[in-house]
């Protein structure tokens, strides 16, 4: 989704805030722009689609001397990819950008424009620079107008804000989006996430909801609804992680590659001979809490329904599923005895941080599962496990739900163990299937090869259903996602014994059901959900160790012992599949059309 940043210092400013850019291309942009004040000279530049556009158009332009500068990645949600649409948004003499949604746009857009002001583009971000304009004209006083208009914004913001009346100054403010700060001497960046800071700055400092301020002369100045406050900066890792396609010819072909050998880090130090450990969680974690509630989007959220099957059936806790968008708003009755656990790759999705702080203010405890240390959702919990996956670019997750699933599983066993709801024998027999997991990961020339042949088989028709009962059904719902993500087909998941109320009506040779036909569980019955498709000339593409005569296409897949690994080795067959289909439409893999990485608006 959106991208921000920002600097003040000497350096070369374009070329800060393009890499920069470029480092938030993944989460998904439809335009791009930048702002630069240097030497009383404010210069902006802006161009729809890809960097390289916008790159093409700023190649004359250098600024070596003192300046600041801000930039922006923009996912269209208020108004068209446009020119005028993309940020920085001009007023007079300032510019702005801005993350999230401001709710009141409308109204203070006809304030403003009955004053005689004029609006450019068709975004609610504009209303912030001709807000501080319009509040700067009359008292002249460039900080009180910056506060003054922030205090006016209702929604979610990060923004930054320069002008040339202060033109050594930028003005920042966060509330619900992300916006950190990063310190290297004198020179001070801002950006919506640390990646495109890291080994440019060395010290950091992440805002929280409620803070603003300005950055000048190598210092900032930051304040809260209490007044001006100190803050603590942190070391800055430096390690960028950042991914490169290696020889790969898509980030997510590569992620789905990487999955084998990332689970190893998920599981180092927590899956021990005879236990499982979590270093990271207080040990009261558990005390007074009989039940589980677990709230996410998307991919996630199907890894959290896998993860409720595994909790009630192996460590015996009643588990609820929630996704976000829907809990934020049904005025959900919450106990202090649920442990209010959220799960995100990026960890700044927006509903499912405002879900989580709405269970915080009930008084619930609170655990993260997460790939993004220090991400917004991870620092709102009282708990984090990370799913150590490293950097996810392809905005079709991939290897962020292998490692979700994988902590789910250890976490169902931790808490297990603590209840004394598995014997030891049991455990034991989970440990050594978990071990196995890489194998099972493990793409395969053959296994490739074949989804590759198989796919141009699967270009066309009505419709594809992916069916699969118990832990196989959220894998079918997270297959159908894959592939309407980046195929643009429309793909539904559906649990296996559910299609006879009433999908099964769609049934006929142009529908093509992928179905998930595990041997160690419940083989008999999802084999009769899909005899009775067949019957009625359902396209069949079986995926299962086992023969299945009436499939018109069949993935053998190895594993037939335990369920998670054959659970993971399906869903790197659905993941290959989807991507096939998707090479052969000619898609962007990694970044398709109208998606973004990081969710950050509502
Ligand atoms: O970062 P999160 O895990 O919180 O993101 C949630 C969803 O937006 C995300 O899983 C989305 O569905 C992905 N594009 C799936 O591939």
């Amino acid at each position: 989704m959106c991208g921000i940043i920002g600097y003040v210092g000497k350096k070369e400013k374009k070329k800060i805030l393009l890499d920069g850019l470029q480092e938030l291309e993944y989460r998904g942009y439809d335009s791009a722009g930048i702002a630069i004040i240097e030497n009383q000279r404010l210069k902006h530049f802006k161009a729809i689609g890809k960097l390289e556009n916008l790159r093409e158009k700023t190649k004359k332009y250098e600024s070596s001397n003192f300046g600041i500068a801000i930039g922006h990645t923009r996912w269209a949600t208020h108004g068209k990819p446009t020119e005028l649409n993309a940020h920085p948004h001009l007023g007079k003499y300032s510019f702005v950008v801005h993350n999230g949604i401001i709710e009141n746009y409308q109204e203070i857009k006809a304030e403003l424009q009955n004053k005689g002001i004029t609006f450019l583009s068709q975004t609610d971000s504009e209303t912030i620079v001709h807000l501080f304009e319009s509040d700067y004209e009359k008292n002249r006083d460039s900080f009180q107008a910056f506060t003054n208009t922030i205090n006016r914004l209702d929604g979610a913001y990060a923004t930054l804000l320069i002008t040339e009346v202060e033109e050594e100054t930028i003005f920042f403010a966060k509330n619900g989006s992300p916006m950190l700060i990063g310190f290297s001497g004198e020179d001070i960046y801002f950006a919506s996430s640390d990646t495109p800071i890291i080994r440019k700055a060395t010290e950091v400092y992440y805002l929280e909801d409620g803070e603003y301020g300005y950055s000048k002369d190598g210092n900032v100045t930051l304040f809260n609804q209490e007044g001006e406050k100190s803050f603590i900066k942190k070391p800055l890792t430096t390690n960028k992680a950042s991914a490169q396609k290696d020889s790969f010819r898509f980030f997510m072909e590569k992620e789905i590659y990487e999955q084998g050998r990332v689970m190893g880090e998920t599981m180092m130090g927590r899956v021990l001979d005879n236990s499982i450990n979590f270093d990271e969680l207080e040990k009261s974690l558990f005390e007074n809490i009989t039940n589980i509630k677990i709230c996410a989007c998307g991919t996630s959220y199907h890894s959290a329904l896998t993860g409720a099957y595994l909790l009630e059936r192996i460590a015996k806790i009643p588990c609820q599923v929630e996704i976000a968008s829907e809990f934020r708003y049904k005025e959900p009755l919450l106990q202090a005895s649920t442990l209010f656990i959220t799960i995100s790759q990026s960890g700044e999705t927006a509903d499912t941080l405002e879900a989580l702080k709405m269970a915080k203010r009930a008084g619930l405890k609170s655990l993260s599962i997460c790939n993004v240390d220090n991400s917004s959702i991870v620092r709102e919990s009282d708990n984090a496990i990370l799913t150590r996956a490293g950097i996810e670019k392809g905005v079709a997750s991939t290897k962020a739900f292998a490692t979700q699933t994988m902590v789910l599983w250890m976490f169902t066993l931790y808490v297990a163990q603590l209840k004394k709801s598995i014997t030891q024998e049991q455990l034991q027999t989970e440990i050594n299937a978990m071990i196995h997991t890489p194998k099972a990961l493990l793409v395969t020339d053959k296994l490739h090869a074949k989804l590759h042949r198989l796919s141009k088989r699967y270009l066309h028709g009505h419709g594809f259903f992916f069916i699969g009962r118990d832990i196989f059904f959220p894998l079918a719902l997270e297959g159908a996602l894959k592939l309407k993500e980046i195929s643009y087909l429309h793909a539904e998941g559906y649990p296996a014994g559910e299609m006879k109320h009433g999908p099964i009506a769609l049934a006929d040779s142009e529908l093509f059901t992928i179905a998930l036909m595990p041997s160690s569980m419940q083989y008999e019955k999802i084999k009769s959900n899909v005899e009775e498709l067949s019957a009625r000339d359902a396209t069949i593409l079986a995926i299962s160790p086992k023969p299945f005569e009436l499939a018109d296409d069949c993935i053998r897949t190895k594993y037939s012992s335990h369920p998670m690994l054959e659970f993971f080795e399906m869903m790197v067959a659905t993941q290959l599949l989807a991507l096939e289909i998707s090479i052969r439409l000619g898609n962007d893999v990694d970044m398709p059309r109208n998606l973004a990485k990081s969710v950050t608006v509502e």
